[in-house]
């Protein structure tokens, strides 16, 4: 009996793994472990076997069917991966080695982003894209922001070599959206992207971080439309009841400028201090705005015309002040993003620390 069983198992394995598809391992599988197989068959007549050794001979039965049906799944497994067979690609079945990787997910910023993209398609502003490495003109000259002024001190960014630095503000695509030949008014504008800036880092300040631009040039643009799109910005992204305000601010290239706020999200100013948002203020800031300054616009005049722009005689240069108002603002992204997902530390979204993005 020992013997038939040894014999059966040599066999089997060998059979298995001649089994060149499905069909003809179906019908060794059949021949083995069946409801007439060899297995069933030692199986019943452990009971004719001597009673000394029925014990031996039942685990001896036992083991070979396991390792018979061993080889069955191994065999499965080699003809369902190679190629050709006309096995059916199941993509459920965990990988062989059994490691499976993790899914990737949305990275908060991109989550955000993505929903300022779509509020503001909604308000009938396209995206647009500028580079991250600049030139002094459109970070600063053009942006009314001379040489040797005051202003450029806070924006003063990372140089790359003499004219050439890293953008410290999108406020840069307003320029090259409006001197490019092959745009016209009315224009309106959202432009997502990163910027640096020499700020000592803390809690709430990186070099390194996310802004978008907007900016709407058209006839009779007044800060009352400008007012209505934040307000209807805010509404969307924080919530219906969410009211917003305007305090007079300055930036070179808007005029008058203002930093919007909205009423804080968390406690609409109800929770006093104890609100670890707005900490009693009641409002939070948003980003800073205003109307295009029409020295913004005389600059772009003056670069499209060295661009070759030709204007009807007497005519006057589309983006004239005279013709064109606009208003432009800028609004951090990563703040957005910490006031949405209750984030207490902008440093976190540059470490690439695991345990932090996997929260999301
Ligand atoms: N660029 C400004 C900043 O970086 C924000 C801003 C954009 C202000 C557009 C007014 C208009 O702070």
């Amino acid at each position: 009996m020992k013997d038939r069983i040894a014999r059966i198992l040599e066999e089997g394995i060998e059979e298995f793994a001649a089994a060149s598809d499905r069909k003809t391992l179906d019908a060794v599988r059949a021949k083995y472990l069946g409801q007439k197989g060899f297995v069933k068959d030692v199986l019943s007549s452990i009971g004719s076997v001597p009673p000394a050794e029925r014990k031996e001979i039942g685990r001896l039965a036992n083991e070979l069917r396991a390792k018979l049906e061993a080889a069955f799944e191994k065999q499965k497994k080699a003809l369902a991966s190679a190629p050709g067979t006309g096995t059916v690609f199941d993509p459920t079945e965990p990988p062989a080695g059994g490691e499976i990787r993790e899914l990737g997910r949305t990275h908060p910023l991109s989550a955000v982003v993505s929903d300022l993209l779509r509020i503001f398609s909604c308000l009938g502003f396209e995206a647009v894209d500028g580079p991250e490495v600049e030139d002094e003109r459109h970070n600063f000259d053009d942006l009314n922001i001379p040489k040797d002024h005051p202003a450029r001190d806070s924006w003063d960014s990372f140089y790359l070599g003499r004219n050439m630095l890293l953008r410290s503000q999108t406020s840069t695509v307003q320029i090259r959206v409006m001197e490019d030949l092959a745009r016209m008014p009315p224009l309106r504008v959202v432009a997502p992207g990163r910027v640096y800036r020499p700020d000592k880092i803390d809690a709430t300040h990186a070099s390194t971080f996310h802004q978008i631009e907007g900016l709407w040039v058209d006839r009779d643009v007044s800060m009352a439309d400008l007012k209505g799109v934040i307000a209807a910005f805010c509404r969307e992204l924080f919530g219906p009841s969410v009211r917003t305000r305007f305090r007079p601010s300055f930036f070179p290239f808007t005029e008058p400028s203002a930093e919007a706020d909205a009423s804080c999200p968390r406690c609409s100013g109800r929770r006093g201090l104890a609100c670890s948002l707005c900490k009693g203020a009641g409002w939070i800031e948003v980003g800073g705005c205003g109307m295009v300054n029409p020295k913004v616009f005389e600059a772009v005049c003056g670069e499209r015309l060295r661009r070759g722009e030709t204007l009807p005689p007497g005519g006057m240069p589309p983006f004239h002040p005279e013709r064109v108002t606009g208003f432009a603002f800028g609004f951090g992204i990563e703040r957005l993003c910490m006031i949405r997902f209750g984030i207490d530390d902008i440093r976190l979204f540059l470490e690439n620390d695991l345990r932090f993005l996997r929260q999301f």
